[in-house]
């Protein structure tokens, strides 16, 4: 049970809806001019060769290096052979070399962030990055922070980790640290407010420009929340950041120079590069003062070969005094530092692959990308930490009559056509048209979402596959009908001996749900007739094990059918899905995974926060998203609403039990005020006091159960109502996984730090800690709380 303790804020947030005032956001404040590298953070000696560098250049060969240029890649810089620069090749994506064949296809973030689990997802970036440097792309665009997940329905949210800004600033610091650790660069993505598909170019009506979707962020949102895990990816030394498709108070991501110049560069102290999304550059100039330093793929649109604001524009620009020489230098220094920064100029291997050229997006180039492939192999054993994630992060929802795990069952169901193999070749985003609804893909696992986010499968093991070898390692009988039309229309029933005499021991129904870049969600059930599938199988199987996989969350309309006797979110396990699912069920591994997310009993119980509006559409300022709901999305809206959901944010059962006990606070001694200092240096991140560990929360946790396992405490905090209106009941503010053998203890500490415990204060324009009391909770979900106590500084 969860206790509820802070009622009042329940009516701030009520407020908070009412007093969004929508006149105030058709404008965003200018912020000039762009602030220099400095090379603060370590990169003083980088920054040294990037000057000496930047002497040997001409004009021409400097905007060569923040313009997009015909390559073998998905965005290219060009080589400067005259100084030994080889040029540096940017690829796709968050979870594998996209296109490339013998390469990996990882798990998806939102696998990472169901394991709840640092290492793991530092080593999924360092593995990930291993194989881009292995196919000599320099530049590694992921990980995703936004979308951070504003609405269930996002199209992409599988491809970040969590709407939680806490869980992604951790995990994306991990990431971040992992990738660039082998000396590649990370490029965190989407900066900012990137939170909907629909509408996310602008287009052309009757000859006039409908602009781009608007996301209208108020001040102290964008810091609690949308721009949080950014402040970590800067804080882990991202290299890169990549601006984003939609507007921001009607200004374009790209060209906005109050997130650009002043937000990220200024306040975050950001000293990388900010490099555009594909094709969501519309202006030279304007875009290069507020803070763009690099045009991909450097065309006008996704063409290269079309004209380019950047390229021979730039250097007319300077020419003619409108973008002064010192900001162009700027931009090169920033890009070329991390390249020093990283040891990249000390050897690097050459690109492999396709040498025809990729970064002209068209339909005859994505049958091109077929071709890219390749002929090193990059994978390595990475298979092992997929398989070893995979099944970390599942989560175990219900798990009644003992089901799980599973006893060497000697007759088994499968059902359902996420289980069977791939029917239509390995490489999805291509045969699936990036992400449309995948009518034509019924078979095969969902074991990733589509889009630049996606990858080229060297292999895949099937559910079905995986489970048929377990079950003959011992002798068990595999029964399957993998399609979901069938199971509809009663071959369970009728005219099979499949099910004769007597039921399975156990059936397994694989359902899945399909997400990718282009498309929002139009739906949180389970395609492919999911409801009526378990029905069928629940109608002749007392003990049916229901296993959800794809895009997250998805509701569960038969969730408390008694024959459905266990539920597992599995996520996207990447290559290795088969075999991640069979050590959960089998008890291989004992489930660890949390929800990075909210399950509600509906999908109507959700604020969908998804703007779609009717055609035609004939204002060019029509697409407006006014983020109303502020901080309170996820759990934290369920929190304000005092909602019942399905499973809520943090929730996972475990084959054994864990028992938590000890609270302690230690609060720093001294003299702390209630900002930071004005004058302590801004270090990538930003304000470098920030990050002190102000207060140590402790906890004892124990396997009070028969088998061992990883626990995963979680601390939250409540802060003050002088935190502002629309504050959460609750806040994620500390976790960590422990493995405990069974009757084994452990201390968890969790270090606050001053971030943690402060809100942004909209009129200093500072974070700033409350001075009543804020309420700590530690427990196993964001409804599970076990301890509390208060912390007062
Ligand atoms: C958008 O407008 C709001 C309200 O005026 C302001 O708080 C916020 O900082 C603006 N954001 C941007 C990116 O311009
Ligand atoms: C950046 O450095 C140049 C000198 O290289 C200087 O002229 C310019 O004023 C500096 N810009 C800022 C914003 O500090
Ligand atoms: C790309 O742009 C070039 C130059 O305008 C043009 O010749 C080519 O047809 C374009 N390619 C596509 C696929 O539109
Ligand atoms: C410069 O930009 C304009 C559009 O603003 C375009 O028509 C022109 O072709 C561009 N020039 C080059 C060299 O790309
Ligand atoms: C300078 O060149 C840029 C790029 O071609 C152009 O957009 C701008 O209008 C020019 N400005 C002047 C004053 O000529
Ligand atoms: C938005 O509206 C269009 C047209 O009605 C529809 O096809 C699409 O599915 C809608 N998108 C979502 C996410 O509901
Ligand atoms: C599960 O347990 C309930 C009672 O706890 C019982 O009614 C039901 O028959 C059991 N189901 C199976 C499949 O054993
Ligand atoms: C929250 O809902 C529960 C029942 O679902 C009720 O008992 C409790 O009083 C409610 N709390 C608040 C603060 O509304
Ligand atoms: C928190 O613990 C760390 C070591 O675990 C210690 O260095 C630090 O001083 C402690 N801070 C406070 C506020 O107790
Ligand atoms: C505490 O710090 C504030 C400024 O942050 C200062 O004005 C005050 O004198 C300090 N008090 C003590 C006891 O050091």
């Amino acid at each position: 049970m969860w206790k509820y303790s802070a009622f009042s804020l329940l009516l701030c947030a009520t407020t908070s809806v009412a007093q969004f005032d929508r006149s105030l956001y058709s404008t965003s404040p200018p912020v000039y001019p762009s602030p220099n590298i400095t090379g603060a953070g370590g990169w003083d000696e980088a920054l040294e060769k990037a000057k000496a560098f930047l002497k040997e250049l001409t004009l021409e060969e400097k905007t060569g290096i923040v313009t997009g240029t015909p390559g073998p890649c998905v965005g290219n810089v060009a080589p400067i052979s005259r100084l030994g620069f080889s040029g540096l090749c940017l690829q796709d994506g968050p979870l594998a070399v996209r296109q490339a064949a013998l390469a990996s296809v990882f798990n998806a973030q939102l696998s990472a962030a169901a394991s709840w689990d640092r290492s793991l997802s530092h080593k999924r970036g360092k593995l990930l990055a291993e194989e881009f440097r292995g196919k000599g792309s320099h530049i590694l665009l992921g990980p995703v922070i936004g979308p951070l997940g504003r609405s269930p329905f996002g199209g992409r949210n599988w491809e970040g980790f969590s709407p939680d800004p806490y869980l992604s600033g951790v995990l994306v610091e991990e990431t971040v640290l992992g990738m660039q650790s082998v000396g590649v660069q990370a490029t965190t993505k989407h900066w900012v407010g990137n939170e909907q598909e629909t509408h996310r170019f602008p287009n052309n009506r009757d000859g006039k420009t409908i602009e781009a979707l608007s996301s209208n962020i108020d001040d102290k949102t964008m810091h609690e929340t949308y721009m949080w895990p950014f402040a970590n990816a800067v804080r882990a030394g991202s290299v890169s950041i990549m601006c984003s498709y939609n507007r921001l108070n009607s200004s374009y991501g790209c060209q906005n120079s109050k997130t650009l110049n002043g937000l990220l560069k200024t306040e975050l102290g950001f000293q990388g590069y900010v490099m555009s999304d594909w094709g969501a550059v519309h202006s030279g100039v304007d875009a290069i003062l507020a803070g763009l330093d690099m045009n991909m793929p450097g065309g006008l649109d996704f063409n290269v070969s079309e004209p380019s604001f950047f390229g021979g524009n730039l250097t007319l620009a300077v020419n003619n005094g409108s973008v002064p020489i010192e900001r162009l230098n700027d931009m090169v220094l920033r890009v070329m530092t991390p390249y020093y920064f990283l040891k990249q100029d000390a050897g690097y291997p050459s690109v492999d692959g396709s040498s025809e050229s990729l970064g002209i997006f068209d339909e005859e180039n994505y049958r091109h990308q077929y071709t890219l492939g390749g002929t090193v192999d990059v994978r390595g054993d990475h298979g092992e930490v997929i398989r070893e994630l995979g099944a970390a992060g599942t989560v175990l929802l219900k798990n009644i009559n003992g089901t799980l795990p599973l006893k060497h069952p000697k007759n088994i169901g499968v059902f359902g056509s996420d289980a069977a193999d791939m029917t239509q070749g390995l490489y999805v985003e291509v045969n699936i048209n990036w992400a449309l609804p995948n009518h034509n893909f019924e078979y095969g696992p969902t074991a990733i979402g589509g889009g630049s986010g996606s990858g080229r499968f060297s292999y895949i093991v099937p559910p079905l596959e995986a489970i048929k070898a377990k079950g003959n390692s011992y002798g068990a009988l595999v029964q399957y009908v993998t399609s979901n039309f069938a199971i509809k229309n009663n071959a369970l029933k009728s005219n099979t001996p499949m099910l004769a005499p007597s039921p399975p021991d156990v059936c397994l129904v694989f359902l899945k749900s399909w997400a990718g870049e282009g498309w929002d969600r139009t739906s949180l059930i389970a395609e492919f007739d999911s409801t009526i599938v378990v029905e069928k199988v629940t109608e002749v199987c007392p003990n049916t094990v229901v296993v959800l996989h794809g895009a997250a969350p998805i509701v569960m309309p038969w969730k408390d059918n008694p024959r459905v006797t266990a539920i597992l979110a599995a996520h996207m396990p990447g290559q290795e899905t088969g075999n991640a699912i069979v050590d959960i069920l089998w008890g291989d591994v004992n489930p660890s995974g949390k929800l990075p997310y909210t399950i509600a009993n509906a999908e109507t119980d959700y604020a969908k926060n998804i703007v779609n509006l009717t055609e035609p559409v004939t204002d060019p300022n029509a697409w407006q998203a006014y983020f109303t709901e502020g901080n309170l999305i996820d759990y934290k809206e369920f929190d304000a609403q005092n909602k019942s959901v399905a499973y809520e944010f943090g929730f996972g059962l475990s084959y054994t039990t864990f028992e938590l006990s000890n609270l302690r606070i230690e609060i720093s001694k001294g003299n702390i005020s209630r900002t930071p200092s004005v004058t302590a240096k801004i270090l990538p991140g930003g304000n470098v006091e920030l990050w002190e560990t102000l207060v140590n929360v402790t906890v004892t946790v124990k396997n009070t159960g028969e088998i061992s396992g990883d626990a995963v405490p979680e601390l939250y905090l409540s802060l003050p109502s002088e935190s502002g209106v629309g504050t959460p009941v609750s806040s994620l503010r500390g976790f960590d996984k422990v493995f405990l053998k069974p009757g084994e203890t452990n201390t968890v500490e969790f270090p606050l730090q001053r971030r943690d415990l402060s809100f942004w204060d909209t009129v200093t324009q500072t974070w700033k800690l409350p001075s009543a009391a804020i309420g700590v909770n530690v427990g196993f979900s964001s409804r599970d709380f076990k301890l509390n106590g208060e912390i007062t500084i």
